[in-house]
């Protein structure tokens, strides 16, 4: 949330995120006790979210979007994340896993149908790609379409499918040649009203808990080959290469997460007092604040970067894998760090509801999970870099 001497903001980026703070501090963070609690999906403020551009800050304005920049999306992204975690995952997979996906890979037709209704926030877009038996090792999937005159006919189960119980429109990746392995993969836009779609067990889940997921099933769900994604066979390569914008998403949650939980220790341990001193004033909590800060700056300047490389591709159209795997994992193992910090800083107040850092806590941990385990992270890195496998 701040200017660096290496990522200088414009007045557009100051005015985005004033605007995100704004309604992060005023519209969410009121609700978000209350949202983790009962684990709804918050539709009123998407919907607000959607109005005030944040739910296709990228996308053109032709489209519904505010046709800003990848710096003003991470800017906002870490806001909202710093109110509420779960709010800002639901921003992400709309903004990363669905509008940049068709908006890379879509054609006229798919742009107009189905970005303009998610990134004006009047629909919620989702991305399916795990499933029960095949989560780290996409390419195991078993999900598949088969050709039927101008249709094709989905049958699978995915699993933890962000926005699953609510959403209007599902990018569904299903193998169409099963001897193909990575290569016979195909990805289709899905109507959630059509016959064939079937919410399935929501997930009861530690933390993230208003952003609801969900399995989606599929019962020979007609889908016409309009709504095909791509090309027969591109589908690995468009879901692989829309995760490395999602890990930037995921990368802002992690940074905004980590912010929040570091500012509760920080104002905790200016207060609160022990030993007749404030606790900040011994070295074993003020040293925690020391490394919870320095990371937080280390981990704002690999999504920041990342955010660059991404920005950058739209010209050259080159790959920022790298970068965006390195802000994942190094933003996300920070948020847990932060979180974890801040519950040992708050003591028995930090295992309690009345704080807010216990949901911190809660929130964090999935950030090293979804979009991509850390493990994942490291070997995308590790291959990218030594060049073997
Ligand atoms: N961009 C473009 N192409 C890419 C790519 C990328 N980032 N990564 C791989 N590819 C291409 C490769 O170049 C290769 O193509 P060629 O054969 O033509 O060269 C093809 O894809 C296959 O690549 P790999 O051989 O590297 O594939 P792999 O099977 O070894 O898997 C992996 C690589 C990195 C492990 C990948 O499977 C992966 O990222 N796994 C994690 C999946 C994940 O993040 N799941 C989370 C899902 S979303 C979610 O969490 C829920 C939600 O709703 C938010």
């Amino acid at each position: 949330m701040s200017d660096t001497a290496l990522f200088p903001l414009t007045d557009e980026h100051k005015m985005i995120l004033d605007a995100a703070r704004d309604f992060a501090q005023n519209e969410i963070e009121p609700i978000s006790a209350e949202f983790d609690e009962s684990g709804k999906f918050p539709s009123i403020t998407i919907k607000k979210m959607g109005e005030m551009g944040f739910m296709g800050i990228e996308v053109p304005e032709d489209y519904g979007g505010a046709g800003m920049d990848t710096l003003a999306y991470v800017l906002a992204l870490e806001e909202i994340s710093k109110a509420d975690a779960s709010h800002g995952t639901i921003m992400s997979v709309n903004n990363s896993l669905f509008c940049h996906g068709i908006l890379k890979f879509g054609t006229e037709d798919q742009k107009k149908r189905f970005i303009f209704p998610v990134a004006s926030g009047e629909k919620v877009g989702a991305y399916s790609l795990t499933e029960p038996m095949s989560g780290s090792d996409a390419a195991t999937m078993r999900s598949s379409a088969v050709r039927d005159g101008d249709d094709y006919i989905i049958n699978g189960r995915k699993s933890w499918v962000t926005g699953g119980p609510v959403a209007d429109y599902v990018v569904v990746y299903v193998v169409t040649d099963p001897d193909k392995g990575a290569k016979g993969i195909t990805a289709f836009i899905t109507d959630a009203n059509q016959a064939g779609f079937v919410r399935g067990k929501k997930e009861p889940k530690l933390g993230i808990r208003a952003s609801a997921t969900s399995e989606i099933v599929y019962e020979d769900y007609r889908c016409s080959a309009e709504n095909m994604l791509g090309k027969e066979g591109d589908g690995f390569k468009i879901a692989m290469t829309v995760l490395d914008v999602g890990r930037i998403g995921i990368a802002s949650q992690a940074l905004g997460i980590a912010e929040a939980s570091y500012s509760a220790a920080l104002s905790y341990a200016r207060e609160r007092e022990s030993f007749g001193k404030k606790i900040g004033q011994f070295q074993g909590i003020s040293f925690k604040l020391a490394d919870m800060k320095t990371r937080i700056e280390a981990a704002r300047l690999l999504v920041y970067n990342a955010a660059m490389a991404k920005e950058r591709s739209k010209t050259t159209n080159e790959r920022f894998t790298l970068a965006a795997s390195m802000a994942k994992l190094y933003a996300s193992e920070t948020a847990m760090f932060c979180a974890h910090a801040s519950v040992q800083i708050h003591g028995g107040m930090g295992y309690s509801k009345e704080y807010p850092v216990e949901r911190y806590f809660r929130d964090a941990k999935i950030t090293e999970i979804y979009e991509g385990t850390s493990e994942i992270q490291r070997l995308v890195i590790s291959r990218l870099e030594t060049g073997l496998r």
